[in-house]
């Protein structure tokens, strides 16, 4: 059996995972990313922790099949840099150099992709996608990712630029997005966007049951509070989701407008809300979608492998 490594460096935690053939994770550990310290402190403990893993299950560095590393941003594999990331602020930042040194394996391992493109590529082999010949994938996180596989192959563009599906604008002049845009998916759909939309409904709603989950306090609210809310039958809760849902559809059903893919799958921290997002926001993307008899062609799924998407999309790239 061969191993390889499989990494998603997030702007909070560096997950790493050993992936063998099967597209399993056999052992897998993560580390708080810390990411304004800079890149060497970073990749040293993105190094350590690959090492004491590799080590866990009796696997010399040298013996590994390849590296694969999933970051956010324009992610070049030709040349292992990160040009740029707008969430975790990286900018020309010598990924696979670094990792290289630190680790004693060489560069033609390495191989570094957008985290959402490889999340994609993940679920394409060993998840909700597996099987099928084309699928998208969006991530709702504290950005919003997007990955595009067309038999089997990432859909990067020509300077790995492409496949921001985070980023298509649905809303004119709409809410500020960290890229620098305004209106687009991302500053309506991430996590991010998700606490900033409940807080606002928290502080016009006093009779609110998140006030009570909350403690009545605005900085207990989080991405799961305005779901754990409407659960509970609280109507202010449930406009949330609804003003949520129906910006995702938007976004969800441009994108099957565009590919029609086989499969259309949803992940990141919201997907966890599995049911309550995926059903309610299947009838309105159905609505949405250009289809002759208005049927959704496209199989809308919740993603399967949870946050190990990156891990095990990062190892078989650098694999495949
Ligand atoms: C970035 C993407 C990234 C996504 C998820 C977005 O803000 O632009 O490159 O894939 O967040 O981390």
């Amino acid at each position: 059996m061969k191993y390889s490594i499989g990494v998603d460096l997030g702007g909070t935690n560096i997950a790493v995972g050993i992936v063998d053939e099967n597209y399993q994770i056999v052992k897998k550990g993560s580390v708080p990313t810390l990411a304004q310290r800079g890149p060497e402190p970073i990749i040293h403990d993105m190094a350590e922790l690959c090492k004491k893993l590799l080590a866990e299950c009796g696997v010399a560095i040298a013996d590994v099949a390849g590296a694969g590393i999933a970051s956010p941003g324009t992610v070049n594999p030709d040349t292992g840099i990160v040009e740029y990331a707008n969430n975790i602020k990286f900018t020309d930042f010598p990924l696979v150099a670094l990792f290289s040194k630190e680790m004693g394996i060489p560069e033609e391992k390495i191989r570094i992709g957008n985290d959402a493109n490889l999340a994609a590529l993940g679920e394409a082999v060993a998840g909700a996608a597996k099987g099928s010949k084309s699928s998208v994938m969006i991530t709702l996180g504290t950005g919003v990712g997007g990955g595009v596989i067309l038999d089997g192959t990432v859909l990067t563009g020509c300077a790995y630029g492409g496949a921001e599906l985070g980023h298509m604008v649905i809303e004119k002049d709409g809410r500020q997005c960290s890229c620098g845009r305004k209106g687009c998916l991302e500053a309506y759909c991430s996590a991010t966007a998700l606490v900033k939309l409940t807080k606002e409904k928290f502080e016009v709603s006093p009779d609110s049951l998140m006030r009570e989950m909350c403690e009545n306090d605005i900085n207990r609210v989080g991405g799961k509070t305005a779901f754990a809310a409407m659960k509970k039958g609280d109507k202010a809760g449930a406009e949330v989701v609804e003003t949520y849902l129906s910006y995702l559809a938007c976004g969800v059903a441009n994108l099957i407008n565009i590919f029609q893919p086989e499969v259309f799958t949803i992940g990141g921290g919201v997907s966890g809300e599995g049911d309550n997002l995926i059903i309610p926001l299947k009838a309105k993307v159905a609505k949405e979608t250009y289809s002759k008899d208005n049927t959704l062609k496209s199989d809308l799924r919740i993603a399967k492998l949870g946050n190990d998407a990156g891990i095990i999309g990062a190892a078989a790239f650098a694999t495949k």
